[in-house]
């Protein structure tokens, strides 16, 4: 572990107070299900505790299941009760936050439901701002659209209609183009939050902040001292009881299509003209659109895919991929994901972006690493060990920021050994932020579009990952590589990275970290 030099303990900074939302009902469908009750009440509740919901305001939940108000709320308590997003569940609030929320049962393709909903909300006192939200699967997104335009829910005579779709949005290109007409067939597009919860992690927003709100790192952030920038989005747990999901959509699409390409085109965008939902969101796609395609050839040479085989987790035994419950002997899914994209725009040109994540990997790390060129002149003995300069923007956990850097080892050896300084948001900022959800729930209610995903951005994601998945589709023969539950990956990943003489960081060891 290099010294550390901790900028921030003890600053103690004040956080600042949450907006108020705009006055509205929230109808969430898919209520009965696990992103309900674990992400979206959870973030509810907060920003209700945190005084933001203004009004008379109502949450709707609609499922499948026939359920009474009370049994629905019972069962969103116990999920707000025990979430990590609720630092301290308070009853006496549940009681207060409770009442405000109904249960609809109801098959989202069954126009009745629409109806029945249209119907509660006009008893609703005010029901005129309604933000519909979709925890639902893919496949039930068109049905839940042209069910609330049948039913004219999508109308904005009196207040706001707006609908928030949650990922994954589509399955390829063509899969999210004919899903993107038949929300504009109902919606207009300012209507529409097409959320990614990465966008709203604290840590996410502040790239920009870092980037553009100083002036010391813009003048080096581009190819003439930018060697290379890996974005890393590792995850020890596997797939729990998703297999079912996750057989179908795999890393690249779980996670790379969406969080990995929204984190590269915060790190690599140009400066936006105004700090607003289109100028952030038309210099992102700017990014997207410079990515040079992958051919086929492209994706045998630049990308890996690999499953996890047996191993431990935290320090239990696991069974592979293969082995897990409800998983296919003859699986293709990848639990792993590498690739080398290049940004072929004067900014990078040349520069390597490397993209990995992974189910069951040593740990957890989320991060950004830009590793900046060599000195020009080796001059010190041991520089060698050193290595380039590096900035990592740690996304989670440890959130944060650090600079590594070469410095003099005290004594008369001469010798250059690594160290570094760190930003560390814990220390500085003390208490933890809002969630992801309430931040993105917020900006939806408050009609702030920045952090969510345009429709031409979704369609310019795709366009990248879909002959990625098409050329992995091709490929029947063989077995996948694999690597142990534990492990930082694939040796086939750590070759992609070596021929360029580049290395990932170890995802196991010390990537820098919050010392308090
Ligand atoms: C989700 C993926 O979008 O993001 C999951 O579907 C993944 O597979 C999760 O585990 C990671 O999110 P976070 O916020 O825990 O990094």
């Amino acid at each position: 572990m290099s010294p550390q030099i901790d900028l921030t303990t003890h600053i103690d900074l004040p956080v600042a107070t949450l907006p108020q939302a705009e006055p509205c009902v929230i109808v969430i469908f898919g209520a009965s299900g696990d992103l309900t009750r674990r992400k979206l009440m959870p973030a509810l509740f907060h920003l209700a505790c945190e005084g933001c919901m203004a009004g008379p305001f109502r949450v709707v939940g609609i499922g499948r299941q026939a359920m009474s108000d009370d049994a629905f709320r019972a069962h969103l308590k116990e999920g707000v009760a025990h979430s990590a997003e609720i630092q301290q569940f308070s009853e006496d609030e549940w009681q207060v936050f409770a009442p405000r929320i109904t249960y609809l049962p109801g098959d989202f393709a069954d126009a009745d439901t629409h109806t029945r909903l249209a119907a509660l909300l006009g008893t609703l006192p005010d029901a005129r701002n309604r933000l519909y939200y979709l925890a639902t699967a893919p496949s039930a997104a068109p049905a839940i659209i042209r069910g609330l335009a049948g039913a004219g829910l999508n109308r904005e005579d009196r207040g706001w209609a707006r609908v928030v779709i949650e990922k994954p949005f589509g399955r390829d290109l063509a899969s999210a183009q004919a899903l993107n007409k038949i929300v504009a067939e109902a919606f207009d597009e300012k209507q529409v939050y097409r959320i990614d919860h990465y966008l709203g992690k604290e840590t996410v927003q502040n790239i920009l902040f870092f980037r553009f709100g100083n002036a010391l790192f813009e003048p080096v952030w581009n190819r003439n001292h930018v060697s290379h920038v890996e974005i890393t989005a590792a995850e020890p747990l596997g797939v729990g009881h998703r297999a079912g999901y996750y057989e179908e959509s795999g890393a690249l699409r779980d996670m790379v299509a969406n969080h990995l390409m929204q984190l590269l085109a915060l790190t690599a965008m140009e400066a936006p003209v105004a700090f607003d939902a289109d100028a952030v969101r038309d210099k992102k796609i700017e990014v997207w659109r410079s990515i040079r395609p992958m051919t086929p050839e492209d994706v045998a040479r630049r990308t890996v895919r690999a499953q996890y085989t047996a191993g431990t987790s935290n320090g239990e035994s696991v069974p592979g991929w293969l082995g897990e419950a409800g998983v296919p002997a003859e699986s293709r899914t990848e639990t792993y994901a590498a690739l080398e994209f290049f940004i072929d725009n004067w900014r990078w040109a040349g520069v390597p972006f490397y993209l990995r994540t992974g189910k069951r990997l040593s740990r957890q790390v989320t991060e950004i690493a830009v590793h900046f060129h060599h000195p020009p002149l080796s001059l010190f003995p041991h520089e060698e060990a050193v290595q380039s300069n590096v900035i990592a923007l740690r996304i989670q956990p440890d959130e944060g920021i650090s600079l590594a850097f070469g410095a003099k080892q005290p004594g008369t050896a001469r010798r250059a050994v690594p160290v570094s300084m760190d930003f560390c948001y814990r220390n500085a900022f003390g208490e933890h932020p809002p969630s992801a959800y309430a931040v993105l729930l917020l900006d939806a209610m408050r009609g702030d579009a920045t952090l969510f995903t345009r429709r031409d951005g979704v369609e310019a994601q795709w366009r990248l990952i879909t002959p990625i998945e098409e050329a992995w589709a091709a490929q029947t023969e063989g077995a996948l590589p694999g690597y142990a539950a534990g492990t930082d990956g694939p040796a086939e990943a750590d070759a992609l990275l070596a021929r360029n003489g580049h290395r990932w960081r170890a995802i196991s060891g010390n990537l820098g970290a919050c010392t308090a």
